[in-house]
């Protein structure tokens, strides 16, 4: 008999009846910033009010944001409390650079993004990927943090893409110290709301200051012996950190400075380890509690794949799996929170935005809105698959952002997502640990809390 089973609808925080008083906000920005949100915030598209922030317009109409974030960008700057938390560890890399010096850095760095250089990274991304369940292939019926797995793999990715003479230190310290780094900027200090000077002590940067310092060392290092090797020979593995010591801005032809250098990469770290870490543990979460996604993505990996590793040419065949991760990064978008400051009054339809205020826009709440998608609670991979994509609004799906700030690195971090999945579901099945509740977190990026206990099942 053919039977229908409804969609798998995740876990999420219940949205709130009434906004949270100012030490409610404080306590919930403190723990987890996504159980803020109200229903109207999912029912409404713009609200604007006056709160501890002062002025705040939270916009989820695909029309003002695309006129915020696109066509009106020049009048708005990311805002100081997103640089705030992000930009102790971040220096002034290409994520928190403004004005003129973030022009010429983008500019200078877009060619180290281009899709044939991108697609140059293809075995790099496959042979982390195979070296991960090479890894499990001795831990079969284990439970496994796969947090923390996907954690090493996309780490793994960065060190053979970034600067793949690799460490002389122990590979995994990297890893633990950007895990304890952003665990210890992730909750918001009240410090920072308020908007309170820099020179303060944060007791989250104060715990950060050791990874932040090991991070700063051993990057200068790589750096250092990077330099030398060039200067000595003229010639390198033509990585990022290659390309970044080599880039030139295309109008003016100056380089980047050291300081530039060390920033993008400790930018490229930060911005592209854990997000696409929890982009694949979403994903792969999402998948153990849909067997009929998971079967299709595993019969496409077997079609496409059968046993080996995956190369260029298999990344269009890879529809479904793309499907998953789309909408895995839909309902847990592992940026789940951007904002901006207006620098002039604006006005958008009848909406105005006061000069300086704060506007916000939550790409977790525009993925889940009701009146953007249909049942927008819903795991439907088949959403994103070619005949519907057409049907999405550009500006109701904003993983990477968009407009002259959209992220650098999307297509490298959808092609790395793909072939990660692809490599493990065509060699294992995960299963959540039976009785264990997932809780999306959101610390800087959005996070499965506690991690994601899973039993493995090697396929073959
Ligand atoms: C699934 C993975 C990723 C997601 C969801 C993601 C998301 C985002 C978002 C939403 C922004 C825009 C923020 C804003 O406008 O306020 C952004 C910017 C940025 N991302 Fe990503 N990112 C990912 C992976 C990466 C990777 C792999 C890299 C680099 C190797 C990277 C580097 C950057 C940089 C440098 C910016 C700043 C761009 C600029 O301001 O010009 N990201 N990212």
């Amino acid at each position: 008999m053919h039977t229908v089973t409804a969609p798998f609808r995740p876990p999420a925080p219940a949205p709130r009846r009434t906004p949270p008083d100012v030490f409610d906000l404080l306590a919930a920005l403190r723990d987890n910033p996504l159980t803020t949100w109200t229903e109207a915030h999912f029912e409404q598209l713009v609200i604007a009010g006056e709160g501890v922030l002062g002025r705040v317009t939270v916009v989820h109409d695909p029309a003002a944001i695309r006129h915020i974030l696109v066509d009106n960008a020049a009048s708005y700057r990311k805002d100081d409390l997103q640089r705030r938390v992000l930009a102790p560890g971040l220096g002034n890399g290409l994520l928190t650079a403004e004005g003129e010096e973030w022009r010429a850095q983008r500019r200078t760095l877009a060619p180290l993004f281009a899709p044939r250089r991108v697609a140059s990274f293809v075995p790099a991304m496959a042979e982390a990927a195979e070296r991960l369940v090479r890894r499990w292939r001795r831990r079969d019926r284990r439970v496994l943090d796969v947090a923390l797995e996907m954690t090493r793999v996309t780490l793994d990715v960065l060190e053979r893409t970034v600067f793949t003479e690799g460490l002389k230190r122990d590979p995994d310290a990297l890893g633990r110290a950007v895990t304890r780094y952003f665990e210890a900027l992730g909750p918001i200090d009240p410090l920072d709301v308020f908007g309170l000077p820099d020179w303060l002590p944060r007791l989250g940067r104060l715990r950060a200051r050791p990874a932040l310092r090991f991070f700063d060392e051993v990057v200068t290092e790589l750096i250092e012996t990077r330099k030398a090797l060039l200067a000595r020979t003229g010639e390198a593995p033509q990585d990022l950190l290659t390309l970044l010591l080599q880039a030139a801005d295309p109008e003016t032809g100056q380089g980047l400075s050291d300081l530039e250098v060390r920033a993008n990469i400790v930018t490229f770290i930060g911005a592209g380890h854990e997000t696409t870490a929890n982009a694949l543990s979403w994903a792969l979460y999402l998948l153990s509690q849909a067997p009929a996604a998971r079967e299709r993505v595993e019969k496409e990996a077997d079609a496409v794949l059968g046993l080996r590793p995956v190369e260029t040419e298999d990344l269009p065949r890879l529809i479904f799996t793309r499907a998953v991760i789309e909408e895995a990064m839909r309902l847990y978008p592992p940026v789940p929170f951007m904002s901006r400051t207006a620098l002039e009054a604006d006005r958008i339809g009848r909406l105005k935005i006061p000069k300086g205020s704060l506007v916000t826009i939550a790409p977790y709440v525009l993925h889940r809105h009701r009146r953007l998608w249909q049942d927008p609670d819903a795991f439907l991979p088949e959403r994103f698959l070619p005949e519907h994509r057409e049907g999405i609004d550009r500006y109701a799906y904003l993983p990477f952002g968009a407009g002259p700030r959209v992220c650098i690195g999307a297509s490298f971090a959808l092609q790395e997502a793909m072939i990660v999945l692809a490599t493990i579901v065509r060699a294992a099945r995960l299963d959540l640990v039976e009785g264990h509740v997932v809780t999306p977190v959101h610390r800087v990026t959005l996070r499965p809390g506690g991690g994601l206990p899973m039993v493995l099942r090697l396929r073959r």
